[in-house]
């Protein structure tokens, strides 16, 4: 089939519209996906020649963050998931060493203040650059009845246990609560390293 783009193998260039700060300092520590990173907070901080393009943005509780796993490794094509004990193919995980490595996470908005978006549930690394901001919407987003592929394997007190790796409350940990009714994200409290409990090159 002819394209009348680049050919698929031509290098495409992209620019961060921002950069993401964030309480996670250590890869180590950080949790593996927003879902268990409820109370974590940071700033999503826009360049100033995009800061209109925030406008009307916290009308959406919650928003797709693109960004670059700017800290990432050199890819494997099989990776042991973090939540997981075999080796899986690559694009079969959400590891942050890819040929790519892009990062999405739907993260929960809190408030605007000028260029920058407050948002919850960062599973990014403080510094990452930030590719693209769109909002997350039930009807375009949600998909019910799905496969989960290895995942569905997983069982909750290990995603709980697993997923948070120290970074966060594990959701459900106290007393029976999620860490979003607690807020508590250790990454705020903890010093860079100090509950590292996993290597930092774990597979996701
Ligand atoms: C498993 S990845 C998932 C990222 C995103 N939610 C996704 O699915 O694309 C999250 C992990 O990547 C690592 N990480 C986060 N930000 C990073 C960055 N800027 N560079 C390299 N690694 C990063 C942290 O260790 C974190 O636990």
């Amino acid at each position: 089939m002819r394209t009348t783009g680049p050919t698929s193998r031509a290098a495409l260039t992209l620019s961060p519209i921002g950069v993401i700060r964030s309480p996670h300092r250590d890869p180590g520590t950080t949790p593996i996906q927003p879902a268990c990173a409820e109370g974590c907070r940071g700033e999503v901080e826009v360049f100033a020649a995009y800061a209109a393009g925030l406008d009307d943005v916290d009308g959406f509780s919650h928003v797709h963050l693109l960004y670059w796993l700017h800290l990432s490794g050199t890819p494997s094509m099989k990776v042991t998931p973090f939540l997981d004990d075999r080796p899986r193919g690559l694009f079969a995980t959400r590891a942050p060493n890819r040929p790519n490595p892009l990062g999405l996470s739907v993260v929960r908005v809190i408030e605007r203040r000028g260029r920058i978006l407050v948002v919850e549930d960062l599973d990014a690394l403080d510094g990452t650059p930030l590719f693209d901001i769109k909002p997350y919407v039930e009807r375009f987003d949600v998909r019910t009845g799905t496969r989960g592929g290895w995942s569905d394997g997983v069982d909750d007190g290990t995603f709980r246990r697993r997923g948070a790796r120290g970074g966060a409350a594990a959701p459900g940990a106290v007393a029976g609560r999620s860490s979003a009714d607690t807020g508590v994200c250790a990454a705020e409290h903890a010093a860079p390293g100090a509950e590292e409990t996993s290597p930092p090159d774990a597979g996701y």
